[in-house]
């Protein structure tokens, strides 16, 4: 007589399995081979981690290799162009002195651009310690070092929050835009006002001016590096302030925008999370907890 043989495992009574008993089997199976792909994948992020810790210290190299060298040259400029005034001053007639005047200021420029180059590829690599920034007492601080001229007055919610950030990438963000909102001003009487309000899960503040405004079409093209709508010999300007500012709010996991109407100045609004963990999106970002990011990626040369 021919025997049945069953594939599916039998019970211990040597009957088949219940419904129940294949589905728990089946569980099991798809258990297993989900922590197989999870073992492949923290193996995978973990060589990912190793890879681009390299890959960031290598930039911190490069970053401070290029300052230096592209550093040493202007102060070398800049030395002669003083010795020449020195040495030549009675000699040089008005236009000579004023174009020496002039290549000290594009020296000068070449420095800020250098600078704000090195501190735009500093944000999301250099990592500092994830703190409570109490804004209110802050404020007075970033008020002291855009120092704005008699004719212009900041005014400042009294109520501004406590957030959790970098401070240094913090007090960027509010001395970049208030520092604009200075250097544009057009009017006599010049109102800046620094604001917030709670909306959902995000702080929403805004820096507010009377001076020039901005045309609509310029809107997003400001936030892009290098980019200024004024020439360049009219303001001090890079054009990196404003796409400094969208790279830290946005690892923050924020966004900026402006609304203005030209003639009657410009609103710069961004969000800034509320919770105050320090898991924030910028951690995540970049690698693990952020204590772990601090230690793994010291930056290995302080750049002049
Ligand atoms: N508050 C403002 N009012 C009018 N125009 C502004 C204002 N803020 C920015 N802008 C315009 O946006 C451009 C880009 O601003 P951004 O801060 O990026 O560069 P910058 O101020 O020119 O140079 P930097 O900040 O690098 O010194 C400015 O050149 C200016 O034309
Ligand atoms: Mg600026």
């Amino acid at each position: 007589m021919s025997e049945t043989i069953s594939l599916m495992p039998t019970c211990p009574s040597g009957q088949e399995p219940s419904v129940l008993e294949r589905e728990n089997q089946r569980l099991r199976q798809e258990n297993e081979r989900l922590a197989r792909a999870l073992e492949e994948q923290a193996r995978e992020s973990s060589s990912l981690l190793r890879r681009l810790a390299g890959i960031n210290e290598e930039l911190s190299h490069f970053a401070y290799v290029v300052s230096h060298d592209l550093k040493a040259p202007l102060r070398g400029i800049t030395l002669l162009a003083e010795w020449l005034c020195e040495d030549y001053g009675e000699k040089l007639g008005p236009e000579a002195k004023e174009q020496i005047a002039l290549l000290q200021s594009r020296v000068n420029r070449m420095h800020n651009l250098i600078d704000g180059v090195l501190q735009y590829s500093r944000v999301g690599r250099i990592r500092e310690d994830m703190v409570a920034v109490n804004l209110n007492e802050l404020m007075p601080t970033i008020l002291d070092t855009v120092a704005p001229p008699a004719h212009i007055r900041i005014t400042v919610d009294p109520d501004l929050p406590t957030i959790t950030g970098e401070k240094t990438r913090i007090i960027q963000v509010f001395q970049n835009l208030l520092s604009n909102a200075v250097k544009f001003m057009d009017k006599p009487r010049g109102e800046i006002h620094v604001g917030c309000v709670a909306e959902a899960e995000y702080w929403r503040f805004r820096v507010a001016d009377n001076g020039p405004g901005i045309d609509a079409k310029h809107f997003e093209r400001i936030f892009r590096i290098f980019q200024t709508l004024a020439p360049r010999d009219e303001y001090e300007s890079t054009g990196i302030g404003l796409a400094l500012v969208k790279k830290i709010v946005e690892l923050y996991g924020g966004r900026v925008w402006v609304e203005s109407e030209v003639g009657k100045g410009s609103t710069f609004f961004f969000t800034f999370p509320q919770k105050s963990e320090v898991d924030t999106p910028a951690c995540r970002a970049v690698s693990g907890p952020c204590g772990q990011a601090q230690a793994a990626w010291k930056e290995p040369l302080r750049p002049l």
